[in-house]
């Protein structure tokens, strides 16, 4: 049986991490992939973590490269490549960089890799995602950015640090744009099967949703650049279920046409991701403050794509859907 093969581009924090977690989950081949100037690092790494293997015990090839070439017959593509926050700066302030960067990364993908699906990662998330989708020409269904799993996470790691209680039991759900004005969703937040509302105070909840909102800056402040664990960790989670075709329901930056109301924008939505890609969107029930919530969360989404679609006309208009 031929392994899945999957390219990370970009060998940075979030990429090598990226690295990481993918071989310690066997979940195929892995090509580290960096501009010229910095082949050498995406090989260093790439071989630093292939002689882990014997000891970590995973069959799994790791490469660097600077050449595209490499990346042909991936499955899955995750983007990284970019400029990270240091402290002071929002995940908007690396628009101007970062999507001359992912279109540059996105062309050559959309040539080497025609048939892969793209996880990006690279910040702004949700105008990052739009350039990709426009600049690969890829369908919708196989682009896709990771944000959610990463929010999801944070906040389900601050509501156990809450509770004393496993990480693994609390089930949580959040929407919208990867910002301080995503939504976290506590109506639909429980601690094996029980609603958090019955095991928190209402304060202690909203102080939990708004840790996840800032939890991105809270570890800028700390280290001086942006976080990478979980990020790649976020990414990794996708991509296996991609590559193991698993159905499983995760919130990403999918394309909404009519879900949700967006009218045909990437933004954080639960949805399934198998073999297929994004294989579809799942809406909820949201009631009127949460609407609100999505509605201004959606509006900075298009704020941001705006600012790509005015810098960049040529990735303005439709592709393919
Ligand atoms: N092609 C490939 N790699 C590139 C390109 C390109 N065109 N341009 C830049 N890179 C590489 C850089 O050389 C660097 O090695 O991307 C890597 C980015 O690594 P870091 O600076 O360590 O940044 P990192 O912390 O990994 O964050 C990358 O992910 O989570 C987001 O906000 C974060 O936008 C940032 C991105």
């Amino acid at each position: 049986m031929r392994r899945a093969k999957i390219s990370v581009i970009g060998a940075g924090n979030v990429g090598a991490t990226c690295a990481h977690w993918a071989a310690a989950k066997e979940l195929g081949d892995i090509v580290l992939v960096d501009i010229p100037d910095k082949e050498g690092v995406a090989k260093g790494k790439a071989l630093d973590l292939f002689c882990a293997a014997p000891m970590e015990r995973f069959d799994a090839n790791v490469t660097g490269t600077a050449d595209y070439a490499d990346t042909v017959d991936s499955d899955v593509v995750i983007v990284t490549a970019g400029i990270p926050r240091k402290p002071g700066m929002s995940r908007d302030d690396l628009i101007a960089t970062n999507v001359k960067i992912v279109k540059s990364v996105s062309e050559q993908i959309a040539k080497s890799a025609p048939d892969a699906v793209m996880i990006v990662v690279s910040n702004p998330l949700d105008a990052m995602v739009y350039t990709a989708w426009k600049a690969s020409g890829f369908p919708t269904h196989r682009i896709v950015g990771q944000a959610g799993c990463l929010d999801v996470a944070r906040f389900r790691a601050f509501i156990a640090m809450e509770l004393g209680c496993s990480v693994e039991d609390i089930q949580a759900l959040l929407l919208g744009g990867h910002g301080d004005d995503m939504v976290p969703l506590p109506r639909y937040t429980s601690v094996h099967g029980i609603p958090v509302t019955q095991l928190l105070p209402n304060a202690t909840i909203q102080a939990c949703v708004d840790r996840a909102k800032k939890g991105g800056g809270e570890i800028v402040k700390l280290m001086g650049t942006s976080a990478y664990y979980a990020p790649a960790s976020g990414a990794v989670q996708m991509a296996e279920a991609i590559i193991r075709d698993k159905k499983r329901i995760l919130p990403c930056a999918a394309f909404c046409e009519n879900e949700y109301g967006v009218g045909g924008y990437f933004v954080g939505v639960p949805c399934i991701l198998g073999a297929g890609g994004m294989e579809k969107v799942i809406e909820i029930e949201l009631d009127s403050d949460e609407q609100t919530l999505m509605d201004e969360s959606i509006s900075h989404v298009k704020e941001l794509v705006d600012i790509v679609q005015k810098t960049f006309p040529e990735l303005a208009g439709k592709v393919s859907v």
